[in-house]
């Protein structure tokens, strides 16, 4: 090759040359333009050609050489850039992102766990609606037309977009033990969770809004006594507590009527405070079904008679979790809520 040709394919291998590495860069600096590099090499070779070729190929050559340092400043710099970048993204060593977990709110723990204790004697759930009819809430549990209950002071009424004002948000789960009574033959054995609304003050005590959960058992020859063992174990599997009482009560559809008290005991401070030094806690209403309320439905009070009972949720979450008011628990705060994280 004379030195004319050595230019032409130098040339062309400068002309194809790519670097995509650093390291990659610095071997075509070295084989180029090291100091034993093709040329240092030329240049030597520059010094024999014919003083008439040497004023076009020491043109040619500064030119090529000038290429060649060029290239490597570019892919120098490039590559220096996203190998820097690549660096600064990804670490390793650094833990992964977490997914946040959601936290089962309060009053759910509380209903999953009683839903779960009746599940395992047979009872299912049963579902009605919050804005119920006055036949439901009231009529059908023999709440007399005149009863304070109805009062404007305690029940919020909803107007119907057809004029009549007999709607009304449901005071009571009881309102679902019509709608189970109607639509199904006995046996029947449910619990029907839900919330309920009264017309009453805001504080840190009571709410205007809060859950309830209704049992509903109805059988042929069913009994108090078979009431009574039923909330007996439910209050030990819920509470861990093994003595119950029945004190006398009025509801207008249980007959006989009565509240229930657990046996909490006066160990220390706190069970004191919440027993209010009694040691007994009241934890829900029961009693036997009115026939007037079987036979409302269409159930025969001669073959078959029940109980039912009711009991709130706020106040056992709020002893379970310390909730000091009853408000936070319908507030939503995502602070108050991510605390229930670890029940899951
Ligand atoms: N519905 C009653 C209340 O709201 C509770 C209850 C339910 C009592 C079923 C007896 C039977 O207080």
């Amino acid at each position: 090759m004379n030195f004319s040709e050595k230019l032409q394919s130098l040339m062309l291998e400068l002309d194809s040359a790519t670097a995509s590495t650093l390291d990659e860069a610095e071997q075509f600096r070295i084989k180029y333009l090291g100091s034993k590099g093709v040329f240092k090499e030329l240049f030597e070779e520059f010094k024999t050609v014919s003083a008439d070729e040497k004023r076009s190929f020491g043109k040619q050559l500064n030119q090529l050489k000038a290429s060649a340092e060029a290239s490597v400043e570019k892919w120098k710099a490039s590559l220096n850039n996203s190998e820097l970048t690549a660096v600064s993204t990804l670490d390793l060593t650094r833990p992964g992102a977490l997914f946040e977990l959601g936290a089962e709110h309060p009053i759910s723990i509380i209903k999953r766990e009683i839903i779960d204790i009746f599940h395992g004697i047979g009872f299912s759930v049963a579902e009605g609606p919050e804005i119920e009819d006055d036949w439901h809430n009231f009529s059908a549990l023999n709440f007399p037309p005149e009863h304070p209950a109805r009062d404007m002071q305690d029940t919020f009424f909803v107007k119907n977009p057809n004029g009549s004002d007999d709607y009304v948000l449901r005071t009571h789960t009881s309102s679902v033990q019509v709608r189970v009574m109607s639509e199904q033959k006995p046996p029947i054995r449910v619990i029907a969770p839900g919330r309920v609304f009264r017309n009453e003050a805001v504080s840190a005590r009571s709410h205007c809004i809060f859950h309830q959960i209704e049992g509903l058992y109805i059988d042929e020859g069913v009994t108090f006594a078979d009431m009574k063992q039923t909330l007996e174990y439910f209050a030990k599997e819920f509470f861990g507590k093994s003595k119950i009482r029945l004190r006398p009560s009025y509801f207008p559809f249980t007959e006989p009527s009565a509240e229930v008290d657990v046996y909490w005991g006066l160990e220390n401070e706190l069970d004191y405070r919440i027993t209010k030094g009694t040691g007994w806690l009241e934890v829900m209403g029961c009693g036997m079904v009115d026939p007037a309320v079987l036979e409302s439905s269409n159930i025969d009070p001669e073959k078959y008679s029940g109980f039912a009972f009711g009991m709130g949720l706020e106040r056992s979450a709020m002893q379970r979790f310390q909730i000091p008011d009853i408000r936070m628990i319908f507030e939503n705060d995502v602070r108050f809520l991510k605390q229930f994280q670890s029940a899951l």
